[in-house]
């Protein structure tokens, strides 16, 4: 992987293949880093700028050579946009694309200024931060089954990113920030790598080893509870969705104690683990159902928000919790009408198979509100089509009780980037999940259908503060954009842990 760092000096200075320095909409004479380089050339770039060859827009990147006048043999300059519009997230997208740029040129080692921490307004920290974020999540690709990836971009790597800053007394500021963008990054490529995986590959039992791995490079604690375990608990609606399928279910449950002092200041992570969604007997048409293999998107978060977690030791408890089952039509398949009965004694009529994640949810949440004493629940599933009728691809869908803590997930979203809107739980929703044979049915038709799902969850939440995200529409990309490639996008990994870190602030 690329290793991004920190250096004091003087960019004009550096002898890497290409260095990078960046340009504000509407700028004529660029100062600071960009202004130096412009000097050295002799007036290169405001010249451009003057040709409008160069303007500065967000996303457009520039590439000069500098024939002997600077020891690096190209200038990058990386449009910022409209400064009003300006933020760590826009640092975070310029740096994944300008990434895939110098990887596409050639460059092994590359220099750039910190984006935004001069005029531009930011913390350099965060400006760091979200620099090594960009730049890692913007170069991932998952190539792992191709024997010859056929892509231009063949045998060429971006080794090494070095963050030059005049400034000594910042260099120590932006190195702890390229360190923790790094990080950030490695976790959500964890969650994008599991959900890349096929499901002949990653299933119950191989999320179960992952998160194992994970716990014990970690030091966390790690349960995993198998078919016996949920008979002897009782979670039906588990083992209801598993009872199709060949592949044996688990419940992962990966601790982390930050507060061991207060056991009651915890929070839970519990991510829909459905390692491949057919359907089930109400099976899914054909066309994209290949797709499914990523409906454990909100399982792979959680156990990536653990490995952030454990490694920046929030004072905090936290629940990393991962129901991980597969949803398969056969001779041994739920069907619809059959009538379950989860941990908590509700009785469930399942109208549709295809309705599982709600499912696998209301025992995960039972457990770990009943056995561990969860005080606060976030579970987080690629639950619904309907957000992605509502939201579309570019914002989750939010939904709670708690206020407070939906507020909390909404602020860690805004920091993190990872867009999310709140959908209400308005009362008069809940009639549409009512069942005539049982206490609830497992879908409430077409209408709000995010939002019904939410509420069947809902019925599993009692006494806990619960906020609930539904990410249907986020989980995949069909294009790379910035520091989002194609594939999975490993959302809402990075928000998870900024939740967590400001659950502890406020605790
Ligand atoms: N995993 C799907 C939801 C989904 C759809 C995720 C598209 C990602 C992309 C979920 O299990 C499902 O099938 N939901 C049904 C519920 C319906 C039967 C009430 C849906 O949304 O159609
Ligand atoms: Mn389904
Ligand atoms: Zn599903």
């Amino acid at each position: 992987m690329t290793t991004v760092r920190v250096e004091q000096g003087d960019i004009t200075q550096s002898d890497a293949d290409a260095i990078i320095v960046n340009l504000f909409e509407g700028v004529t004479t660029p100062g600071g880093g960009t202004g130096a380089v412009d000097a050295a050339l002799d007036g290169a770039l405001s010249a451009l700028i003057a040709d409008k060859e160069i303007t500065g827009k967000q996303g457009e990147t520039a590439t000069i050579h500098t024939f002997g006048k600077l020891p690096a043999r190209r200038v990058v300059i990386a449009g910022l946009g409209k400064r009003e519009r300006f933020n760590t997230d826009v640092v975070r997208s310029v740096s994944g694309g300008v990434a895939r740029r110098l990887r596409q040129l050639g460059a092994k080692r590359a220099a750039v200024i910190a984006h935004g921490a001069g005029i531009g307004g930011l913390d350099a920290g965060d400006s760091a931060q979200a620099t090594a974020e960009g730049t890692l999540l913007g170069l991932y690709e998952f190539k792992r089954y191709r024997s010859s990836n056929g892509s231009s971009d063949d045998g060429k790597s971006l080794d090494d990113l070095v963050i030059v800053e005049r400034d000594e007394h910042r260099v120590q500021t932006l190195a702890a920030g390229a360190a923790k963008g790094t990080l950030l990054a490695e976790c959500a490529i964890l969650a994008r790598d599991l959900v890349n995986e096929p499901a002949n590959v990653v299933n119950p039992a191989r999320m179960a080893e992952v998160a194992t791995d994970v716990a014990n490079d970690a030091g966390l604690p790690i349960t995993v509870l198998g078919r016996e375990d949920m008979m002897e608990r009782g979670m039906g609606a588990m083992l209801a969705v598993t009872q199709g399928s060949a592949n044996e279910p688990r419940l992962i449950i990966m601790e982390y104690a930050g507060d061991p002092e207060h056991p009651e200041n915890n929070v839970a992570i519990v991510g829909k683990g459905i390692t491949f969604d057919s359907g089930g007997i109400s099976i899914k048409p054909a066309a994209s159902m290949w797709e499914m293999k990523g409906d454990m998107s909100g399982g792979a978060s959680v156990i990536g928000a653990m490995k952030g977690i454990a490694a920046l030791k929030p004072k905090i408890n936290v629940f990393g919790v991962v129901p991980a089952v597969e949803n398969m039509p056969s001779g041994t398949a739920q069907r619809p009408g059959d009538i379950i009965r989860a941990m908590n004694g509700k009785t469930i009529e399942v109208d549709n198979t295809d309705a599982e994640g709600r499912l696998i949810l209301a025992d995960a949440i039972c457990y770990i509100k009943e056995v561990r004493k969860a005080r606060r629940v976030v579970d987080i599933a690629t639950l619904t089509g309907a957000v992605v009728v509502a939201l579309g691809h570019v914002a989750s869908g939010v939904m709670g009780t708690s206020q407070e803590l939906v507020d909390s997930v909404l602020s860690a979203s805004k920091a993190t980037g990872e867009k999310m809107w709140q959908l209400p739980l308005f009362e008069e929703y809940k009639r549409q999940n009512r069942s005539d044979y049982a206490d609830v049915k497992n879908t409430g038709g077409r209408p709000a259908g995010s939002i019904t799902a939410a509420l069947f969850i809902g019925e599993f939440t009692d006494g806990v503060e619960w906020a609930h995200l539904d990410i249907a529409g986020t989980f995949m990309s069909e294009r790379a954009a910035g520091h989002v490639v194609k594939g999975a996008t490993g959302v809402p990994t990075r928000t998870l842990v900024r939740l967590v870190e400001d659950l502890a602030r406020v605790a």
